[in-house]
């Protein structure tokens, strides 16, 4: 297939991925967190073909974004009071919330969950190209599935190129790091994935938030979970990733005694000139907002090296952290060293 490519900042480029969308077409666009590859939230057709360009599995619900919270009344059965307290402080912005879902919402697009997600992204090419499409976008991250999910262009070039109907540059991802999901479906309000809404903020409004256990454990062979998402191996580059959990003189140490042909040290960008093995770095020890911003191209830059073993330094897991170190167990496969 042939893929279009656009650019944001031309005149007529946001209309012409909203009339693609329109015509049941699949477009990767830009949203704050990461890139999002985008079809028609009621098209069912469409919506089957996000999941093949992927290679998603399709037990795997999308998320369905909006520029307007009218729209939410044919996407949502309900609004709950929590929900309603999260939208007023956080969206537009990097935050996705679960409710029940409409009956408008097609099986396919929340994978047969009577459930659905629901955002409402800050970025102004997501919201412009959802107001011209006029309809509600499904979007799941723009990356072949089990890849680092794409915070430019290049990389959603790299992976969609020949996939999707087209792409549309709208810079580099600020956030870098997927939205925070949390589930009002359930008794509880639950946290199924960080973000740079932390879960701190989200305590802040609605008192007492649960915390998934997927966000921080490895499950169960064949255990069922509230985010489907959880359960596959993500974000994970090429070499074998052993994530280290130091102070960073310790973790300099271990790694400089480590050191050979073929390894690499995914570090803050203090740590890299005192090792003696290839770097790359992900942002400030002390910024967890640079470090998620970083992350992903990070990831994906070792792809590109050719590294074989990385030992990766891992970031505090509270604040924004909570939802780096998160991404960072998975891209590890959980295999960890604490010392
Ligand atoms: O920042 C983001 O959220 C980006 C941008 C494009 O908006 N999108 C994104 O989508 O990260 P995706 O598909 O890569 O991740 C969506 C996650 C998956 O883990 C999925 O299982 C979960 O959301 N999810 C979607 N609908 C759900 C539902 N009804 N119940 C529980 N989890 C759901
Ligand atoms: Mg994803």
């Amino acid at each position: 297939m042939e893929t279009l490519l656009f650019d944001a900042k031309k005149e007529g480029s946001v209309e012409a991925v909203a009339n693609i969308l329109k015509n049941g077409g699949l477009a990767a666009i830009p949203t704050e967190t990461v890139y999002g590859l985008a079809a028609n939230a009621f098209d069912e057709k469409a919506c089957e073909n996000i999941f093949k360009a992927k290679g998603r599995p399709g037990d795997n619900p999308l998320i369905v974004h909006i520029s307007d919270m009218s729209m939410l009344k044919d996407i949502a059965a309900e609004f709950p009071e929590g929900a309603r307290l999260l939208a007023e402080k956080f969206w537009p912005g990097p935050l996705t919330m679960i409710m029940k879902k409409s009956e408008k919402i097609p099986d396919v697009t929340s994978a047969n969950l009577p459930s659905v997600a629901v955002r409402f992204p800050a970025h102004p090419v997501a919201r412009a190209i959802i107001e011209a499409a006029g309809i509600p976008l499904a979007a799941p991250s723009a990356n072949l599935s089990g890849s680092p999910s794409p915070t430019s262009f290049e990389h959603c070039v790299h992976d969609l190129m020949g996939r999707v109907d087209a792409i549309i540059d709208g810079g580099a991802s600020s956030v870098g790091v997927e939205s925070t999901i949390i589930s009002f479906v359930g008794e509880k309000t639950v946290l199924l994935r960080p973000g740079y809404i932390t879960l701190e903020q989200l305590r802040e409004t609605l008192g007492e938030v649960e915390i998934s256990h997927a966000v921080l454990e490895k499950l169960e062979e064949g255990e069922k979970v509230l985010s489907p998402g959880m359960k596959y191996k993500h974000y994970a580059p090429k070499a074998q990733v052993t994530l280290i959990k130091a102070s960073s003189e310790d973790y300099i140490k271990f790694v400089n005694e480590h050191a050979k042909e073929g390894i690499f040290a995914l570090c803050f960008d203090e740590e890299a000139e005192k090792l003696s093995v290839s770097t790359v770095t992900y942002g400030s020890e002390f910024s967890d907002a640079e470090q998620a911003e970083h992350i992903f191209d990070a990831l994906r830059i070792i792809d590109e090296s050719g590294a074989e073993k990385v030992f990766a330094h891992s970031p505090k897991a509270s604040g924004i952290g909570l939802a780096v170190y998160n991404r960072l167990i998975r891209a590890a496969g959980f295999d960890i060293i604490e010392l």
